[in-house]
């Protein structure tokens, strides 16, 4: 729902146009001049939505709480979706325990990760790159393959493709990161960053075909072309052919967006990627 201007106070007004500018920085300068949605405006309600997912959510086959819908229902559990970012990483205990179960749950897929050799992706890696955040996300990210950056430290999306994404999640979608999933479909390092083969992929992603099954996120958010023609099995299909509607990946919600490296190279298409991220966050209730 758009705020009026008038219904406005000061505070409220400037809190809108800071956040306008930080939208207009990141995703370019030709967004409609509008008031975005305040939140919480006239309830002194805090700013960042929480995105975790239910503690009793049944992860790997079992029932899910909060439904997709464009509602967005906030799932059985998840509290306020706009509790302060403290209340967020305050867990209630079942989501605690829930966090547990999942990690749990992970540790053995991502040591078998770690020491995977069916690929020859393994003999030059520094080390396989899982995936990170929360395993009781209802939001996933999924890349393409880890760069140098995170073949070196271990973690997705920790270089400058990375710190674009941190931006989406953070300024873009007010969360943080640590409350999405965040994984690729290739787990070790392409040598000269070239995109994976069809044999790597087809090694590779069962991994992450686990990881979905246990996180049991609403929606994924696939980054790029070789994620969403992995994800939706569509090899030949172009990224054109795939953005600007949610597919259904075995009753999950995917929505298929420009890679941030390319957004990086061509920063034009920022307005198209903030119209996919926008649809995801209405979809999850958090727009
Ligand atoms: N690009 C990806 O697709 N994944 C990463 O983790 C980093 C860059």
């Amino acid at each position: 729902m758009e705020s009026d201007l008038s219904d406005l106070s000061d505070r409220d007004l400037a809190r809108a146009i800071r956040r306008r500018l930080e939208l207009v920085r990141m995703f370019g300068g030709d967004l409609p001049i509008r008031v975005p949605p305040v939140p919480g405006a006239r309830r002194g309600a805090p700013q960042a939505p929480r995105l975790r997912g239910a503690g009793a959510a049944g992860a790997a086959g079992g029932s899910r709480s909060g439904v997709i819908s464009g509602g967005g229902a906030v799932p059985a559990g998840s509290g306020s979706l706009a509790g302060s970012p403290a209340a967020a990483s305050a867990s209630p205990p079942a989501d605690a325990a829930e966090r547990e179960r999942r990690e749990r749950l992970l540790a053995p897929i991502r040591a078998e990760a770690a020491g995977c050799s069916k690929c020859g992706l393994c003999r030059r890696r520094t080390q396989a790159v899982f995936g990170a955040g929360d395993p009781c996300a209802r939001l996933m990210f999924v890349g393409e393959a880890p760069g140098f950056d995170e073949d070196r430290r271990g973690e997705p999306f920790v270089g400058k493709a990375g710190r674009l994404l941190t931006d989406i999640i953070e300024k873009g979608m007010r969360l943080r990161r640590g409350d999405v999933y965040i994984a690729n479909v290739i787990k070790c390092h392409p040598p000269g960053n070239r995109n994976p083969d069809a044999s790597e992929i087809a090694e590779c992603l069962p991994y992450l075909e686990r990881q979905i099954e246990i996180v049991a996120p609403e929606v994924i958010c696939a980054l790029g072309l070789v994620a969403a023609r992995a994800l939706l099995d569509r090899p030949e299909a172009s990224i054109s052919a795939l953005r600007g509607r949610f597919h259904q990946r075995r009753g999950i919600a995917v929505r298929v967006t420009y890679h941030p490296a390319y957004l990086l190279r061509s920063p034009a298409e920022k307005r198209k990627a903030w119209e996919d991220v926008q649809a995801i966050m209405k979809l999850l209730g958090i727009a």
